[in-house]
């Protein structure tokens, strides 16, 4: 009886251990499996790459472009961070970002102005043998050039930006005037419809002391055949007669209350408002103001006329090439992943979704002969030949530095009418030597 109930024991402990081991075996076989199931979702585990997008741009960059990026490659989580619209602020923002070493940004959505600084500085990827020549051949020759630094490629480029003439073409209909070819016709024809009480203003444009007035004033500059800093020679124009006249023509425009005495202050989006509430005849813009111009809710949709530049006569028109490309930052720790991110934002999916919403022109020479983008913006196939013939704002690796006195002596010439001209320009140029040869 004894050992039956001994034997019963043991038999108890025996199924005891059964179950104990069992339920444990059970949870530990279940650890295994889910690690074994779960292994490919581990090494799939989603990447985050980051961008620094201008404010004005990022609705359009999570709406057209990141959903299907994302959509297309489901290991890369794109991160859009939205940096001021101003391009001086931004590039501040990536100076400091870069000096402290890391770079929180993997994406360096760079203006045109940037490559040489950058480049110099040791912030970007050497792209040059991620991409090649053929792939290249699908942008225009001016914005891939706008991309390389002593011969290597640092920035593929997204959209180009050409400074255009806008006006109102229900006004010169008004008065029987063409549109302007020269200073002299864009000052009278401002004149007379002033004077007709048809518009406030006659022409706006960016004066304020920031990066959109030297993009401006180099078309002017062009207009009347000069030039500010030819990098090959290292020569310096803007002390020159033509420079001084250019000056000269801005500051007669303020005078003869053509534009408003603002003007000086006065960034795109200032100038946009103006125009597009009905307030001024002529505007100097980049190509993006066509689109809130004709937009439904806009005073003067339907109304509005884009051209070159005016020049002097026998000068050419001048358009200042501007545009932003992506670079990779050096330090980035998925530069895989963010050419994989440049190669679909440059595809021309991509690229016609975002010209179609936005009107910018994209880098694609194949999208200028694209029927539905041409359908929506008629004259979008002339944008071409404007970006190709486009002026360089100078390619100097001292680029910031420079701008940064043309700024402040520009800008002091057309405040302050106790100053000589000539000579603040001749200041502008001696400092501009000055920097060149240090
Ligand atoms: C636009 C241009 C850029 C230029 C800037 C000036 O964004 O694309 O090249 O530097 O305007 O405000």
């Amino acid at each position: 009886m004894n050992k039956i109930n001994t034997l019963g024991r043991s038999l108890k402990k025996v199924g005891k251990k059964i179950r104990f081991y069992g339920f444990w075996g059970l949870i530990v076989s279940c650890i295994l499996i889910s690690q074994f199931w779960g292994q490919p979702a581990l090494t799939q585990e989603s990447v985050t790459i980051t961008a620094l997008i201008n404010a004005g741009e990022v609705s359009y960059w999570k709406e057209l472009i990141v959903k299907d990026f994302e959509k297309e490659n489901p290991g890369i989580h794109l991160e859009i961070i939205e940096a001021p619209n101003a391009t001086d602020l931004t590039e501040n923002l990536y100076t400091a970002a870069f000096i402290l070493g890391d770079s929180p940004y993997d994406l360096v959505y760079m203006d045109v102005i940037w490559t040489g600084k950058f480049a110099a500085a040791g912030w970007l990827l050497d792209l040059s043998d991620r991409m090649s020549e053929d792939e290249l051949k699908v942008f225009m020759d001016k914005d891939v050039e706008a991309g390389r630094y002593k011969g290597k490629l640092y920035r593929i480029p997204l959209r180009s930006d050409a400074g255009m003439l806008y006006y109102r073409t229900d006004l010169l209909e008004q008065i029987g005037a063409k549109p302007p070819e020269t200073f002299e016709d864009l000052i009278k024809t401002s004149q007379q419809l002033q004077e007709k009480k048809a518009t406030r203003w006659g022409y706006v444009w960016q004066g304020a002391q920031y990066e959109g007035l030297p993009a401006m004033f180099v078309e002017i500059i062009e207009g009347f055949g000069g030039f500010w800093v030819n990098s090959e020679t290292n020569e310096v124009g803007l002390d020159q007669p033509e420079a001084i006249k250019a000056v000269e023509f801005l500051r007669s425009a303020i005078d003869k209350n053509i534009s408003p005495p603002g003007v000086i202050s006065y960034r795109e989006e200032d100038t946009r408002r103006l125009f597009v509430s009905g307030e001024s005849a002529f505007l100097r813009n980049w190509p993006y103001v066509w689109a809130t111009a004709n937009e439904p809710s806009s005073e003067i949709k339907g109304k509005v006329g884009i051209k070159p530049m005016v020049h002097i006569p026998g000068a050419k028109s001048g358009a200042c090439l501007g545009g932003w490309g992506m670079g990779i930052a050096k330090t980035s720790k998925h530069p895989q992943e963010a050419l994989k991110a440049i190669q679909y934002f440059t595809s021309k999916e991509a690229q016609r979704r975002f010209t179609l919403e936005t009107a910018s022109i994209s880098s694609r020479r194949d999208l200028f002969s694209d029927p539905e983008i041409i359908a929506k913006y008629p004259h979008y196939p002339k944008f071409q030949k404007l970006v190709e013939s486009a002026v360089l704002r100078p390619p100097i690796a001292q680029y910031a530095q420079a701008s940064d006195i043309l700024q402040r002596y520009l800008n002091a010439a057309l405040s302050n009418r106790s100053l000589s001209v000539e000579k603040t320009m001749k200041a502008a140029a001696n400092e501009t030597r000055n920097l060149l040869k240090s």
